[in-house]
């Protein structure tokens, strides 16, 4: 296992305990590189499978599982919530919305604090344990944030969270609180928390947004577990809400590594979707993506996407031509619609993850997607991560109701 550039071009080797994020030579978030790793894939098809039988906690944990793809640990320093492990369900009322004859949904809003975060979480605390952090930190629009706090409490560790201000759901809120973490309110945005957190040199605070490399090797492990769910064979398409780009990049980096592992012989588009009023990386590749176009003010229904400066955007454009993929953006109004489909398919999901059927839906009018194809929409986080907004969609109903 090697910590290097995630810039091919430059490839930067850096000590595995480099105190950065980004590349000393060119600016480039760095990666974990496996290179060199040869696996024999029907050899850890059944390892892989015979865990999930086991009731030691490595192997119960949906992440830890797939370890061999994983930066090594003691495994009594490893603090895992026995995550992963999460269904993937048929999509029955969602499927005719879309105009799809075969969606499924790959829930990673039923992990232990309701979100897809506690995947690269598991691994970051495990590596700032292992680094001696005695305070981490991160900028949030509350997923991180409620995550990070969760599994720093588990290993005895301070938790900082910046979150903007008023602009984050309150669910989330009480969630970090109820872990223990320390809040810092921003007055701005999450672009904004996000600096100013990072500009702050030197203080001690070991920092888990998804530009630390370790989160990335989490979540990568989604990809993992969804191929062993379809009997690695891919599914057409994968599509993913995209907000600061750290998930989009996580799955690329999965897809390339089950290819070129021969644990899967073709790989699915992936698809990123974004919300209308924050959309950065949809306006960067319609612009030919040689820089990337921020959006000021972002603004959307789907709080935890509410980005206009992702910083992973490199990274996911590499998975967008890996997988040639796509990215588009959709409405507000789109995306509670979308939102209340998946609430009748009796799963229920948070504001961004409703993005995916949005999109998946316009993608099919535009007639940029065959209505046979196999497509697996990930929700990121759980319908009770939001309640304020179901209120007020169905106070709303009402009020209509009434003044008719
Ligand atoms: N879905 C949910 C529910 C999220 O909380 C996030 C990001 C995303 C999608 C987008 O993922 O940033 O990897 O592209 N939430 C972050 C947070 C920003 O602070 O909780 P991404």
């Amino acid at each position: 296992m090697q910590l290097r550039c995630s810039d091919s071009a430059c490839g930067q080797v850096l000590k595995r305990d480099y105190s950065a994020f980004s590349c000393p030579e060119c600016g480039e978030l760095l990666e974990i590189s496996c290179n060199g790793f040869r696996p024999d894939a029907g050899m850890l098809r059944q390892l892989w499978s015979e865990r999930r039988r086991s009731n030691d906690p490595l192997d119960r944990s949906g992440v830890w599982r797939f370890r061999e793809f994983l930066p090594e640990y003691n495994r009594e320093d490893v603090v895992t919530l026995q995550e992963g492990n999460t269904p993937l369900l048929s999509a029955d009322r969602s499927a005719p919305y879309a105009g799809l004859t075969k969606l499924q949904f790959k829930h990673l809003g039923w992990n232990p604090t309701g979100s897809f975060k506690d995947l690269g979480m598991t691994v970051a605390i495990t590596e700032a344990r292992s680094r001696g952090a005695k305070v981490v930190a991160c900028a949030s629009t509350g997923n991180t944030a409620a995550s990070m706090a969760a599994y720093a409490a588990r290993a005895g560790i301070r938790a900082r969270v910046y979150l903007p201000k008023g602009r984050l759901s309150r669910a989330k809120v009480a969630q970090s609180l109820d872990y223990g973490a320390e809040i810092v309110e921003i007055d701005g945005n999450f672009d904004q928390a996000l600096s100013s957190m990072m500009s702050k040199q030197n203080s001690g605070e070991y920092f888990l947004n998804s530009i630390n490399p370790f989160r990335i090797e989490g979540q990568k492990t989604v990809m993992f577990e969804l191929m062993e769910q379809l009997d690695w064979r891919s599914s057409d398409y994968v599509v993913v809400p995209g907000g600061n780009l750290g998930n989009s990049s996580a799955f690329g980096k999965a897809l390339k590594e089950l290819r070129s592992a021969g644990l899967i012989d073709r790989v699915p588009r992936m698809v990123i979707v974004q919300a209308a009023g924050a959309n950065p990386f949809v306006r960067t590749v319609a612009a030919g993506a040689r820089a990337l176009t921020t959006v000021a003010n972002p603004s959307t229904c789907a709080s935890a996407i509410s980005i206009g400066s992702p910083r992973s955007w490199r990274k996911a454009l590499s998975a967008l031509s890996f997988t040639d993929g796509l990215a588009l953006d959709v409405s507000d109004e789109e995306i509670l619609a979308a939102k209340a489909v998946i609430g009748r398919d009796g799963i229920g999901c948070e504001p961004a993850s409703a993005t995916t059927l949005a999109g998946i839906k316009r993608l099919r009018q535009d007639g940029k997607m065959q209505a046979d194809a196999h497509v697996v929409a990930v929700l990121t986080g759980h319908v009770l991560k939001d309640p304020d907004i179901i209120l007020k969609v169905h106070d709303d109903l009402t009020a209509a109701k009434v003044e008719q």
